[in-house]
């Protein structure tokens, strides 16, 4: 028992020595300490009532005085105190210890985001700064971040790094910027980011991530700034793992642990060894058949970053277990079984202040989950005003925001758009990517004029619109490690249509018509008759049931789609690496 108290008090000692560390993060750093302070108070104060109950109201009183000085009400006072609230109602805030994280990735939202890694970036560090980790994230200063943020960061500093294997060296830079509790640093090279957006081509990309990751690494021992933990997001962050234990093992940076989280294992990062070598200036051990190395003459970031990872996650449960399978493991299941034993599946929330339908600023109309039906409707008119569909509320809206890829699952939608225009039903599109989708949603918009609608584009403001105002959301995913946009489809009372797998599995349940629960309508096999089919059963229950359709609106709304139980998962990860 002892023994559990003395270790509290390390514990609360630990996190007030790092606010001396981390200046830019005092308050939160503050906000646990003094709870904890709280909780020991209000102990005490149940030991010693009396006497507290006696000091606490003397205090109040004598504080009471300096501000009115009535003299009557200073006696009455005297006589009868103002009754001492001793233990707070707060809720019980679990203590968990302070830990140190970077984030090290391609994008992060609002700077630049072209998916949900950019929005995962900025959700969980956030919320993790929330729950007592002390974070900071590291992309690179691409060009295209607008100039309203470019304007805002501060100089850090700078210094030239080696990093090919012929001894080239290169300049980086690092330009600060702190919002909300979390320090963003851009790693600075014209050379590398200037092309503008984050993704070019392979031959581009290959360099450009060599050079982050490792300057990612510089950067850090540049600030003195020694992690807990580092954590790398997807293939652009392969290396990092791999630096750290080839090229920084002599360096501070030699106790920090790592975490490879896999966003989407599609993208790998696979070139020739040569060039991967030349640039990494890794040294020919590590490119073997259980590394870095793919088959004959190939090397993978990704599968090297995946093997020499303290940790490995990927964002569900069901995808962490899909892709130890042939199907979805993208040529690296095999090396995922070998490593299961630290691998983990967490699944995505969403930034719930971001996504929230009763103060998103994009909107028409505001709404929360007691006004929702009458709202959304006004959502809903603005919305087929907007995108030019025909103003009729008594039609199903239909929403898709998507990248334009066949990992969305839009073959199933291109086959069956033509069965579903039964003249209730309208479909609005959002997305840009594979020209082929790109002309196929064309042609139907073309074909079936204010009734389909595509905007054939990256737009964060419609996108927000048809959240808002779409009844129902599709998501029929050929494969999908979490989704993000089922989420903020439920946030904002938009059914989702979804098929079951990856994070989809994980996050929608399947709308039950006998006991009246679920939170969306799903399909389990790659079948265009199976997609028809669950859209068909929405539409039964749109039209035939609205009750039930709107009581789901409203359950929707209610589920917690929030980080907070995801990042503390998280945060539980960075202390079972990082035991004291
Ligand atoms: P992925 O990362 O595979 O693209 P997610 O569902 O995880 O899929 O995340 C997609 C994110 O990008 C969501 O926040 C979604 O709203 C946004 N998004 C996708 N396409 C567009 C678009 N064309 N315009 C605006 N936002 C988009
Ligand atoms: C990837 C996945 C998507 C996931 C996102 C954020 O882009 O395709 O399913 O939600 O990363 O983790």
């Amino acid at each position: 028992m002892k023994k559990e108290e003395k270790k509290t008090d390390v514990i609360i000692n630990e996190a007030e020595a790092e606010v001396e560390k981390a200046p830019e993060q005092k308050e939160e750093v503050k906000e646990p300490a003094k709870k904890t302070t709280k909780k020991t108070t209000a102990k005490k104060t149940t030991a010693k009532k009396t006497t507290t109950k006696k000091t606490t109201a003397k205090k109040a009183t004598a504080k009471k005085a300096a501000e009115e000085p009535a003299v009557e009400e200073k006696v009455e006072k005297a006589v009868e105190p103002e009754p001492v609230v001793e233990v707070t109602p707060e809720p019980e805030v679990p203590q968990s210890p302070r830990r140190s994280v970077v984030f090290i990735g391609s994008e992060c939202y609002p700077f630049v985001k072209s998916g949900g890694l950019g929005d995962v970036m900025y959700a969980l560090p956030r919320e993790l700064a929330r729950q007592n980790c002390d974070v900071k994230v590291i992309i690179p200063r691409y060009k295209c971040i607008p100039w309203e943020y470019q304007e805002k960061m501060v100089y850090r500093g700078a210094f030239d790094m080696d990093l090919c294997s012929d001894g080239r060296r290169f300049y980086v830079g690092i330009m600060e910027y702190v919002h909300d509790g979390v320090v963003y640093d851009f790693i600075d090279n014209e050379e590398f980011f200037s092309s503008g957006n984050p993704y070019t081509s392979i031959i581009d990309d290959i360099p450009k991530f060599c050079y982050f990751g490792k300057a990612a690494l510089a950067a850090l021992l540049y600030m003195d700034w020694i992690p807990d933990v580092i954590h790398c997001h997807d293939w652009q962050a392969g290396l990092v793992p791999i630096y750290l234990r080839e090229k920084f093992a002599d360096t501070k940076l030699a106790n920090s642990r790592s975490i490879i989280t896999i966003h989407n294992l599609r993208f790998q990062g696979i070139y020739n060894i040569d060039t991967i070598q030349y640039w990494s200036g890794l040294p020919d051990y590590v490119f073997n058949k259980d590394h870095l190395k793919q088959a004959y003459q190939d090397a993978n970031m990704f599968k090297g970053g995946l093997a020499y990872a303290d940790m490995i996650t990927t964002v569900s449960r069901t995808y962490a277990g899909e892709i130890q399978t042939p199907f979805f493991g993208e040529n690296l299941d095999a090396h995922l079984r070998y490593h299961s034993g630290k691998l983990r599946g967490i699944v995505n929330g969403i930034d719930v202040d971001t996504w929230d339908p009763a103060t998103d600023p994009m909107l028409y109309e505001h709404y929360d989950i007691s006004n929702v039906i009458e709202k959304k409707r006004v959502n809903k008119q603005k919305l087929q005003e907007e995108v030019g569909l025909e103003q009729d509320d008594g039609k199903i809206v239909l929403g898709l925001i998507s990248r334009l890829t066949n990992q969305k699952g839009l073959d199933l939608i291109n086959a069956i758009i033509p069965e579903l225009i039964d003249g209730n039903t309208q479909i609005v599109v959002l997305g840009s990517g594979d020209p082929q989708y790109e002309d196929s949603f064309r042609y139907y918009e073309y074909t079936y004029k204010g009734t389909i609608s595509s905007s054939i584009m990256y737009d964060e403001t419609r996108a927000h619109h048809i959240y808002a105002g779409a009844d129902a959301l599709l998501v029929p995913s050929l494969f999908e490690p979490c989704g993000l946009t089922q989420l903020n489809a439920m946030r904002y009372g938009t059914i989702p249509i979804v098929r079951e797998t990856g994070g989809l599995k994980d996050t929608v349940e399947p709308y039950n018509e006998f006991e009246n629960t679920g939170n969306g309508f799903t399909f389990d096999r790659y079948e265009t008759g199976l997609l028809l089919d669950a859209i068909n059963r929405a539409k039964t229950v749109f039209f035939t049931d609205r009750i039930r359709w709107d009581e789901m609106v409203q359950r929707d709304m209610a589920k917690d789609v929030s980080w907070a139980k995801s990042a503390t998962e998280y945060k539980n990860l960075y202390l079972e690496l990082t035991p004291r």
